[in-house]
Parts: structure tokens; C-alpha cells; sequence
């Protein structure tokens, strides 16, 4: 087992990573404030590990609620279910959430934790490959609305994120390609090397070489966790964490929650962004070859959705929270490994990307 720190003083949590993390009772019990523990999963996980989890947490006053799986279900219709479970069940404030499954699962769960009686420990269970390089770790919780996808939520840490690799088996190739494209973010954002590795190891991991998969899961979050600990709240570094977002996050609400993968879109906004990097002459026209290529190989998608034109991305990008007075501010590439949050680039360009792309 790796153990990591994310390192934000007395708010600091392990997040620890290796197969058969789900039968060690303390890796979790050490984390759970009081006696009462609110299991929340959705219909497809908890058939496979909410029992492990239960045995887990055998001697506490245990409750469970299962939410539907989906996209489309991480809405405030669906966290009012959450909070109607812990109230008809009596949970006080010292009551702990466990959150097992994916980002959706993971981010309702940390936003009812955040909210109820104004905040009560949780515990990240992360069972998709995109939920343990990403979304379990760093506190950013919430759900979508009709208008925009997160749009309403909080920083909420949990108090451990416990990675137990071995879930992964169950995880289909399409789940496992959408994580890719968070693993290959890294890669762009911060680090060459790693995108290097990625570019010879893409088979190992498309075979899911559980080694490969190992390192990989954790140098990810070892990146994800430096830069949370640097900036929590998003005031800077952080931000460069959405490349591709604000793309991607238009062609989900544009598509419909659900239709296509959060991983997915985050992989054709990633090659939108290079594209309009390069279109500025900072990113080498062969890097966004590269990147092409890789996303690829990952079993990725490269361009948007037919049905989605260049007004329609306009439209939707400009809800997006990286909106800021009224400017809209992107994640572009300098190089491969070095990235850049800025408003400074030409709408004429944006344009370009926009009707090649779209
Ligand atoms: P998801 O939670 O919908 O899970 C994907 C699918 O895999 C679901 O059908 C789920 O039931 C199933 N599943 C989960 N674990 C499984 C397993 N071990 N075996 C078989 N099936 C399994 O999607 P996701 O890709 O995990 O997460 C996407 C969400 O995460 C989006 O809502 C996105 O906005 C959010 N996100 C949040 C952050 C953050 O920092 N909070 C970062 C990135 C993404
Ligand atoms: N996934 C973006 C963030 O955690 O900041």
C-alpha cells in the first residue's frame, strides 16, 4: 500500500492506495467520527462492494441510501434524498459519510456532508478510475443544474480517501478510458515525463497491467495533491486543473448530462484547447499530434459531438465558472507539462478552434 498526504494542516487526510484496501477495517475506522455511518452508493456499486464495506464497518450504527446511477441524478432532487435518510434516521453532527463509487457518487456525498447540520465528516471510497486520480481527492463537492454542470456546491475535505484498487475490475473499458483522459491531464498540465510514460505504457494500462495502473493512479494523485495543498480554493495553480473543462463542460450540458462521459468531453476539450494553443503559436503544431494521438489510444474522443456547433459552445461556455468578470478565462498549453489559466487570447482564434472542431 502507497500512502499519500494532501497536506492542508490540521485538515490534512492520507489517501491510500493498493488492492485489498477494503478488507482492512482501520484504513476506514480510524476516519469515522461518532457511531453513526451513512453509507451512500448507487444502484451498480453497492451489488458488488457495499457488503465489503458493511463487514468494514461492522460495530457501528450503520444506515445506507442508494442513489440511482447517473449523470443525470446529481441534482438537488437527489441530495434531498440524502438528507431525508439522515434526518428520518436521527443522524446527529458527529455522524461520518462514506461515499462509495464513482465522482457522481463522491460528490453528492461530500456536498450532503458538507451541508448537513452546516458540516459533518465524510470518508471518499472511490470505485472508478476517474474518481480515485481526481474527484475523491481535494474537496470540491457539489451537483449540477439544469443551467450548468457543478454549478452549485462547496469546498468540503474528506477526512481520508481510501483507493482500493482491486475495484477497478469490475469497471467497464468505456469508464476505464474516461479516467485515462484525467491521468493524461496531469501529464499536460505539470509533467512531461509523465506524459512521456503515458505515451509507452498507454497499452499496459488499456490491459489494465495492475502495476501500471498503480503507478499511475498514484503519481496522478501525487500531482493532484500538490496543488490542492498549494491553493485549495481555487484562487490560482488550482484552476489549471480544469484543461479541457471548459470545453468539455459545454458538451455535456449541450449533449445532456449522462450522453457523454465526463472523461470524454474532458478529452475532446483537452485537443480543443492544444488546438487553440497552437493556433497561438505557444504549443508545437506535432505536441497536439501528440496529444491526438494519445487520447486516442486511450479510447478516447477527439472531436465534439456532430450535433454541437461553434454559437452552441459559445453559449455554454460562457456559464461556465471559470467565467470571470465577465471574461472568459482558459486553460491553454505552453508545451507539454506546462500550462497556463488566461483570458489573454484572441476571440478570432477561439473562433478558429470552435468552427474546425465543431
Ligand atoms: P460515475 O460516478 O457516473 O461512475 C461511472 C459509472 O461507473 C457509473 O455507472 C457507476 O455506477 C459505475 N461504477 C463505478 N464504480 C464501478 C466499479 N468499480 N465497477 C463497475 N462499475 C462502476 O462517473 P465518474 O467518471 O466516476 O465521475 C464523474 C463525475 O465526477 C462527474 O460528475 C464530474 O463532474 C465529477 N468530477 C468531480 C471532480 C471533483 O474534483 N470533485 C473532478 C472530476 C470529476
Ligand atoms: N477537478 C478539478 C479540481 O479538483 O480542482
Amino acid at each position: 500500500m502507497k500512502t499519500l498526504t494532501v497536506d492542508l494542516g490540521i485538515r490534512s487526510y492520507p489517501i491510500h492506495i493498493g488492492q485489498q484496501l477494503l478488507q482492512q477495517p482501520e484504513l476506514v475506522t480510524d476516519h469515522i467520527r461518532g457511531r453513526q455511518v451513512m453509507v451512500v452508493s448507487n444502484e451498480t456499486v453497492a451489488p458488488l462492494y457495499l457488503d465489503k464495506v458493511l463487514e468494514l464497518l461492522d460495530g457501528f450504527d450503520v444506515a445506507t441510501v442508494i442513489i440511482p446511477d447517473g449523470e443525470q441524478y446529481k441534482t438537488l432532487d437527489t441530495l434531498n434524498t440524502i438528507f431525508d435518510a439522515l434526518l428520518e434516521k436521527r443522524f446527529n453532527r458527529t455522524c461520518t459519510l462514506v461515499a462509495l463509487g464513482g465522482g457522481v457518487v463522491g460528490d453528492i456525498t461530500g456536498f450532503a456532508a458538507a451541508c448537513y447540520q452546516r458540516g459533518v465528516a465524510f470518508v471518499q471510497l472511490p470505485t472508478t478510475l476517474l474518481a480515485q486520480v481526481d474527484s475523491s481527492v481535494g474537496g470540491k463537492t457539489g451537483v449540477n443544474h439544469a443551467l450548468g454542470k457543478n454549478m452549485i456546491g462547496a469546498f468540503h475535505q474528506p477526512g481520508c480517501v481510501l483507493i482500493d484498487t482491486d475495484t477497478l475490475d469490475t469497471l467497464d473499458d468505456r469508464q476505464l478510458a474516461a479516467g485515462l483522459a484525467e491521468v493524461i491531464k496531469y501529464g499536460l498540465i505539470r509533467d512531461a515525463g509523465f506524459f512521456n510514460w503515458l505515451e509507452e505504457h498507454m497499452d499496459w494500462l488499456k490491459e489494465r497491467d495492475k502495476e501500471a495502473l498503480a503507478y499511475a493512479i498514484e503519481h496522478s494523485c501525487r500531482i493532484k495533491a500538490e496543488i490542492v495543498a498549494a491553493d485549495e480554493r481555487e484562487s490560482g495553480q488550482r484552476a489549471l486543473l480544469n484543461l479541457g473543462h471548459t470545453f468539455g463542460h459545454a458538451i455535456e450540458t449541450g449533449t445532456g448530462y449522462g450522453t457523454w462521459l465526463h472523461g470524454e468531453a474532458v478529452a475532446t476539450g483537452m485537443l480543443m484547447a492544444a488546438d487553440l494553443s497552437a493556433r497561438h503559436g505557444w504549443l508545437a503544431t506535432a505536441d497536439v499530434e501528440r496529444i491526438a494521438t494519445l487520447l486516442q489510444q486511450a479510447g478516447l474522443p477527439i472531436h465534439p459531438p456532430e450535433e454541437m456547433d461553434a454559437d452552441q459552445f459559445i453559449r455554454l461556455m460562457a456559464v461556465d465558472k471559470k467565467v470571470i468578470d465577465s471574461g472568459l478565462r482558459l486553460v491553454l498549453l505552453k508545451s507539454i507539462g506546462d500550462a497556463l489559466v488566461t483570458g489573454d487570447f484572441e476571440a478570432r482564434l477561439l473562433q478558429e478552434t470552435l468552427d474546425s472542431a465543431a
